[in-house]
């Protein structure tokens, strides 16, 4: 008899080889060719549980067909499902669970089998197999190999899924535009990463503070790519400078007709977000007629679009930056106090340049890379020039100093005198330089010709020992 070519050595054979296969397509298919093959099936199909109903994976038929969920019976599949256990009906025909199905089919169905596919989940789907010449094709004995071959089917399919998104994780990363990503590893930069990541898995408001050009929104995208709602959509929504009517319609959307120029209905930034994170930059720029609706979503998650009466609710989670004083702002009454401790829940604080320029020459080598162009380094004496510059704005000031200085220099790295910049073109002039050790030298020289060249005498007014006073004077070449 046809079944027994399912034998257990059969069965482990071929669970070897479901364990083996991608992607996900690859397995649905074999496992129907074993199955159909070994049960001499003439339908077979792969079904899967979706959040309602059921979808058909993967079909097959001898002549070729394709067979849906209105080929077989729902009722044995519920069963089968519900019960998390094999069962097989000898005449379909005379089975009430095949009623409602259709005539034409069912007079052609003599047998039919159905293995539920278990996972750790719990059951994610189900084998169905049926045939239409022999009506006692399938057989109780049958039940025990099948299940067991629909263990491994169910791994092999967790498997291959798998497989497929950590393939789909690394070409996001790979493709992923790397102006998106933080770069340094200076230790102030290490204690925003270890920030970034304890307040990355909440879903609690953020507020991201930090000079001009510091990276703020780079960072608002970190959270949200370390959170559990990466894969969902990341919205920024810049707050200054706009009217408080665009602004709520912006974020909360409108009913048409609303105001002049609403001619359609429109979703707001917060339900396009849904899931996601909604960022809101300089914030401290929200109208004040509209903090007190921002509040309140805040509070309840709910919001109704402009001219609109309908409550409604959206999960999202807001981040916010800003540069400006924002207690100032609320004693100058410009900014809600409330609104403020529930953005302020979790502050991430970025770093001004000036603190990590160990970073300056990895972020160089970043903004050359992401340029593409001819120019891939940096001479040493123009980066010791940019090391020694305090960087006012930050980020986006290094980032268009090296632009301009790339687009200038000749060759394939950057020379001192590309960088056309003037706070960093004088630095090395001494009254630019502010370092510490510009500011002894020159003191020690200026009290050196004060006495004379007298070197006993300069030591004993500075305060410092001979010996040291000669050790500088020979570094400079004085002595
Ligand atoms: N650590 C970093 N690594 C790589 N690029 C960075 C980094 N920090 C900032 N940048 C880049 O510098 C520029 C400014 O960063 P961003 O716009 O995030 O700053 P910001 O703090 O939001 O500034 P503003 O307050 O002016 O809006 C961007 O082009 C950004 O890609
Ligand atoms: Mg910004």
């Amino acid at each position: 008899m046809s079944s027994g070519l399912l034998t257990t050595e059969s069965v482990l054979q071929a669970g070897q080889k479901l364990l083996e296969l991608r992607p996900v397509e690859e397995v649905f298919h074999s496992i129907l060719e074993i199955a159909a093959s070994a049960m001499h099936a003439e339908t077979a199909l792969v079904l899967l549980r979706t959040a309602h109903d059921y979808e058909v994976a993967a079909s097959r038929t001898v002549a070729g067909q394709t067979r849906g969920l209105g080929d077989i019976s729902l009722s044995l599949l519920n069963e089968s499902i519900s019960t998390n256990r094999a069962l097989l009906t000898e005449s379909a025909v005379e089975d009430p669970r095949f009623s409602g199905r259709s005539s034409v089919i069912l007079q052609h169905i003599q047998s039919a089998v159905i293995v539920p596919l278990t996972g750790r989940a719990g059951v994610e789907g189900a084998l169905y197999l049926d045939s239409r010449s022999d009506r006692d094709l399938f057989r109780k004995e049958n039940l025990s190999p099948l299940s067991t071959l629909a263990a491994f089917a169910t791994l092999a399919i967790e498997n291959a899924r798998r497989f497929e998104s950590a393939k789909r994780e690394i070409a996001t990363l790979m493709s992923a535009d790397i102006s998106r990503f933080l770069v340094g590893d200076s230790p102030v930069m290490q204690e925003l990463y270890a920030m970034i990541d304890r307040v990355s898995p909440h879903d609690l408001p953020a507020m991201i503070t930090g000079e001009s050009g510091t990276g703020k929104e780079l960072v608002a995208r970190e959270i949200h790519r370390r959170s559990l709602r990466q894969g969902k959509p990341f919205l920024a929504l810049y707050c200054g400078n706009v009217s408080p009517e665009l602004f709520e319609s912006e974020l909360f959307g409108h009913k048409k007709g609303s105001f002049t120029g609403a001619t359609l209905d429109k979703q707001g930034l917060v339900e396009a977000a849904e899931g996601g994170t909604l960022f809101l930059d300089e914030v401290a720029d929200i109208p004040l007629s509209l903090q007190a609706k921002l509040l309140r979503f805040l509070q309840e998650s709910e919001y109704r679009r402009v001219g609109d009466t309908e409550t409604r609710r959206a999960n999202v989670r807001i981040l916010t930056a800003t540069n400006k004083e924002l207690q100032s702002e609320i004693q100058q009454q410009r900014f809600r106090e409330d609104l403020y401790f529930r953005l302020y829940i979790l502050p991430v604080h970025v770093p001004p340049l000036r603190d990590r320029l160990s970073d300056v020459p990895v972020l160089t080598h970043h903004f050359l890379r992401r340029m593409k162009g001819h120019v891939t380094g940096i001479s040493p004496e123009a980066l010791r020039r940019m090391l020694n510059y305090s960087w006012p704005g930050n980020v986006r000031e290094l980032e268009n100093t090296v632009a301009r200085a790339a687009v200038i220099a000749r060759g394939d790295r950057i020379e001192a005198d590309d960088i056309l910049h003037q706070g960093l073109t004088k630095v090395s002039a001494d009254e630019d330089d502010v370092s510490w050790r510009a500011a002894e030298k020159k003191h020690i020289l200026k009290v050196l010709s004060l006495v004379g060249g007298n070197k006993s005498r300069a030591a004993d007014l500075l305060g410092i020992s001979r010996r040291y006073l000669h050790y500088k004077l020979k570094e400079w070449n004085e002595g």
